[in-house]
């Protein structure tokens, strides 16, 4: 069995004080069955695994460098990352893909070096509008999961969050069907890339994922979570959403 996992992105927004919410989110759900998953900006790990302490919300970084240690000015390692009790990492966000230029190859690598040093890697891919009017959301998709996959990865390192980039941010989100065939195939490739540890990676649904629309999506078959952005900021928004999967 998957287990079922909750995970926000707060991508650059938040402030020490907003981890607040971290308290709330464990009141309210101590005893959720699925995995609850919060990603601040990398300063806030640190207190934000102070908050979480031994809660039921895990804590996770949004991008990593693929190497270990290096001249790189800036950036923060997956280790780095771990020593902070962090335990996830988002990688090929596709507000990455787009503003840094990061190729499949350098997300497979920033996954891998993610699991390396013990984190739990979430690859993002997703279609652009274009591509999805021109017929071409699922060949895109299938070669962003085999270029951006590990091998050897399991269910014990590897989820795989599948987010249309017209539908982040944007309160669009695809039809049900459109969700559902796009997370049948990533299944079905899994399998093929990874064999039986394929039937065990989380497939996660990201893009304008709210309260509203949360219990149809979570209905879906083969849709074992969501990648929250903007409803991840505030426990009202968030809440409702983990109740929803929970209950699902
Ligand atoms: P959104 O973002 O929920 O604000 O659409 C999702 C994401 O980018 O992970």
């Amino acid at each position: 069995m998957r287990r079922k996992l909750a995970a926000g992105n707060w991508k650059m927004n938040g402030s020490i004080a907003a981890l607040e919410m971290i308290d709330q989110l464990s009141q309210a759900h101590g005893d959720a069955g699925c995995e609850i998953l919060l990603c601040p900006p990398a300063p806030f790990l640190i207190p934000a695994r102070e908050k979480a302490s031994s809660g039921p919300v895990a804590i996770g970084a949004q991008t990593c460098h693929a190497a270990t240690a290096g001249a790189h000015t800036g950036d923060i390692s997956a280790s780095m990352i771990a020593e902070t009790g962090a335990t996830h990492v988002i990688v090929g966000h596709s507000e990455r893909r787009e503003s840094y230029g990061e190729t499949d190859a350098e997300v497979q690598a920033k996954a891998k070096a993610g699991q390396n040093a013990g984190l739990v890697a979430i690859v993002c891919l997703g279609e652009s509008l274009e591509q999805r009017e021109a017929g071409e959301a699922l060949p895109v998709i299938k070669a962003q999961l085999k270029g951006s996959v590990p091998a050897g990865s399991t269910g014990a390192d590897l989820v795989v969050a599948y987010e249309p980039i017209w539908a982040i941010g944007t309160g669009k989100i695809p039809t049900m069907a459109e969700i559902a065939q796009v997370h049948a195939t990533l299944r079905a490739d899994l399998k093929d890339l990874l064999g039986d540890a394929g039937n065990d990676v989380r497939l996660l649904y990201g893009g304008s994922v709210k309260p509203g629309n949360a219990a149809d999506i979570f209905a879906l078959p083969d849709v074992d979570g969501a990648l929250v952005g903007g409803a991840s900021l505030k426990a009202a928004d968030f809440s409702p959403i983990i109740q929803a999967l929970d209950a699902s």
